[in-house]
């Protein structure tokens, strides 16, 4: 048991370490430059990524490959947190009942700049935390009889499947599923396995905007449309999208979409949004109920009263939607598309098994090659050991390789180069 004096020399001790710690990163994004000029984009595209490298407090040395899992947020996200923080936490605001707890309120100062950025109004977004919660609450919130269907494809994100598995198991609804092919060759291919799928007891289609598992761009307003044609809901699992791609919600004319901004956005950890259709709003059940949960007149607010929450994430979500249009949501994809399509073109030059799409309208930043026999989890762990490079994939041998903005071409270089090593080493070569 801790005695008193060593008690508090302990705790001065943790008091000067996280100090030291609170300086180091301050003084670290104290000392970040500026951003770059976005001039510098039409003069030198390459000066201008290798300049916003620099935003990113991911070592020099490290290769980071997999937005897919989350991103890394840049210094203006991180001082914006901060500020957050610095601004809520004095508990001096004007009026004695307004206090930094969203959860209860509209918080359209970060609503409406989210809005505008994925198309769509501020009364259908609803604030949250992360994809899994908002595709929980389409599950949750949707009425259906037992015997009823959901169709969704083979390649659903646990945080997409399991909110409908929770619901058959309760309940008693059926999960259908169609099997994408590897790789999915166009849409018409997307959509043939859809409609001969459907059945007069399916209610909601249930599909990933992006897939996890291959990071294939399904036809998303066509699936609508044939979802809205034959009275479906439709129901979009975004987690990727944000960030990634430009997106239009409203376009895609979908009934509900969720996302995860902390993933390509780059936005705060535990910032999600889900999207409700105007017209399906009083449809959908809350599934956390506080004050205003059975309110209509606030439209899709009503999904975001969670009770007390963190203000300061959504700081950094308000200025990761800032920097995304400072830069242009058409420069970041056209670089993904640019960094994904060479580092695909060249992992099939070793031999690898594209699957990903051979059409450049269902693929953006994620690459997934299948490569036996390399196994997978043990290269994960040399690139990463060894050589600070971060992937991921999928057992026995599928890499999945996401390629941020930022990545330089030597990056992805120096990935290719040490896989040809590995390959060598292990004798596959
Ligand atoms: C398609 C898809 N949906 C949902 C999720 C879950 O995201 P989160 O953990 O941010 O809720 C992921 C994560 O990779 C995903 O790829």
């Amino acid at each position: 048991m801790l005695d008193r004096r060593h008690f508090l020399s302990s705790a001065a001790t943790g008091v000067a370490a996280s100090l030291a710690f609170r300086s180091k990163l301050f003084a670290q994004l104290q000392k970040v430059p500026p951003l770059p000029d976005r001039s510098l984009l039409d003069k030198n595209e390459d000066a201008f990524w290798a300049e916003m490298r620099k935003q990113f407090i991911i070592p020099d040395d490290e290769i980071y490959l997999n937005n897919g899992t989350v991103g890394s947020s840049p210094v203006p996200v991180l001082r914006a947190i901060f500020d957050g923080y610095n601004t809520t936490e004095k508990m001096d605001q004007q009026d004695p009942e307004d206090y930094p707890i969203w959860g209860y309120a509209a918080w359209n100062e970060f609503r409406d700049p989210l809005a505008a950025f994925v198309g769509c109004k501020r009364d259908e977004i609803a604030l949250l935390r992360n994809a899994t919660e908002a595709n929980s609450y389409i599950a949750n919130g949707i009425d259906m009889q037992a015997g009823d269907e959901v169709l969704m494809t083979d390649q659903e994100h646990p945080g997409g499947e399991h909110p409908w598995d929770l619901k058959a198991k309760r309940y008693g609804i059926v999960i259908k599923k169609v099997t994408l092919p590897r790789p999915v060759k166009d849409a018409a291919q997307v959509l043939n396995l859809f409609n001969d799928a459907i059945t007069p007891r399916t209610r909601v289609l249930f599909f990933s905007h992006i897939t996890t598992f291959s990071g294939v761009v399904l036809p998303a307003k066509e699936l609508a449309a044939l979802a809205r044609s034959k009275g479906i809901l439709s129901a979009v699992d975004g987690a990727h999208v944000p960030g990634m791609m430009r997106l239009n919600i409203s376009d895609i004319g979908c009934d509900l979409y969720s996302a995860s901004p902390h993933k390509w956005l780059m936005a705060t950890k535990g910032t999600g949004f889900l999207y409700v259709r105007d017209e399906v709003i009083d449809r959908v059940w809350c599934t956390i109920a506080t004050e205003g949960w059975d309110d209509t007149k606030i439209r899709a607010e009503r999904f975001q009263r969670i009770g007390s929450s963190n203000v300061p994430a959504l700081w950094g979500l308000r200025a990761s939607i800032k920097l995304a249009n400072d830069i242009g949501m058409d420069r970041i994809e056209r670089r993904h598309r640019q960094s994904a399509d060479y580092i695909l073109g060249e992992m099939k030059k070793r031999g690898a098994e594209s699957w990903t799409s051979p059409d450049p309208a269902l693929r953006c930043a994620i690459v997934s090659v299948n490569c036996p026999p390399v196994p997978r989890m043990d290269l994960e762990n040399w690139m990463w050991k060894t050589h600070k490079i971060r992937i991921r994939g999928g057992d026995p041998n599928k890499l999945r390789l996401s390629t941020p903005y930022y990545l330089q071409k030597k990056d992805i270089d120096r990935f290719l180069d040490k896989f040809d090593e590995y390959k060598k080493r292990a004798g596959l070569a």
